[in-house]
């Protein structure tokens, strides 16, 4: 694994309960339902470090014995998976951020120019409205993130920020040289990626692994 001190914009979660999830999820003998459900719940125990920083506000609260202050989450959270293997990750935050919105994204990488298109950009409005989490699984080159980020820049995100499963170095050092002030929140740093740009040891095309396309 690689040095996840050399990343000043990255977070990883070197939390037992994720690390034996992640390992379940590595292995190539794992198919696709349980595959889903472990990226599920590792998404979900992730959104505890990722909101850590979320603002909130003193709100009164009546309990049944008396009136005292509470906190409430401020702004409108935005989650934004990357089609399609953001999709199950996005779930499980969902469960844990009922109140969040949903933006897609789908990204194709152009066969000849290898630079990411667009064919699906749905995203609300007011992207400046609250945090805005893009979430992708896998963070490989990071052209697609890269691309991505640009996007919900564009359109409007203020906060930013990002959720993958497994990101290379080479992808952590792309973002940090592309949108040095978005923090990237991952369960691994893996080694590096091969030449056909699969991260190693990863865990293989994630799309694939969790739609049972491969
Ligand atoms: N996308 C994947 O699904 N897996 C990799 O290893 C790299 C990119």
């Amino acid at each position: 694994m690689a040095d996840v001190s050399a990343f000043p914009n990255l977070v990883v979660f070197n939390h037992p309960l994720i690390q034996h999830k992640l390992t379940h999820i590595r292995d190539f003998a794992t198919s696709y339902r349980p595959f889903r459900a472990l990226l599920y719940q590792i998404a979900g125990l992730m959104c505890y470090e990722v909101t850590r920083t979320f603002p909130t506000r003193s709100v009164p609260v009546q309990t049944p014995v008396e009136l005292t202050q509470g906190h409430r989450l401020v702004g409108t959270i935005t989650v934004v998976p990357v089609l399609r293997s953001g999709l199950a990750m996005a779930e499980g935050i969902l469960e844990m951020m009922p109140e969040a919105r949903v933006g897609h994204l789908g990204l194709v990488r152009d066969e000849h120019t290898l630079k990411p298109t667009v064919y699906l950009k749905r995203l609300p409005k007011d992207l400046d409205a609250g945090p805005v989490v893009l979430v992708d699984p896998m963070l490989a080159t990071g052209g697609s993130a890269s691309a991505a980020l640009s996007i919900l820049r564009e359109a409007g995100a203020k906060d930013l920020r990002m959720i993958c499963l497994v990101a290379s170095p080479e992808g952590v050092q792309r973002i940090k040289n592309d949108h040095p002030e978005v923090m990237i929140y991952a369960a691994a740093l893996d080694r590096q990626l091969n030449d056909k740009g699969y991260i190693m040891p990863g865990l293989g095309d994630a799309g694939d692994r969790m739609y049972g396309t491969g």
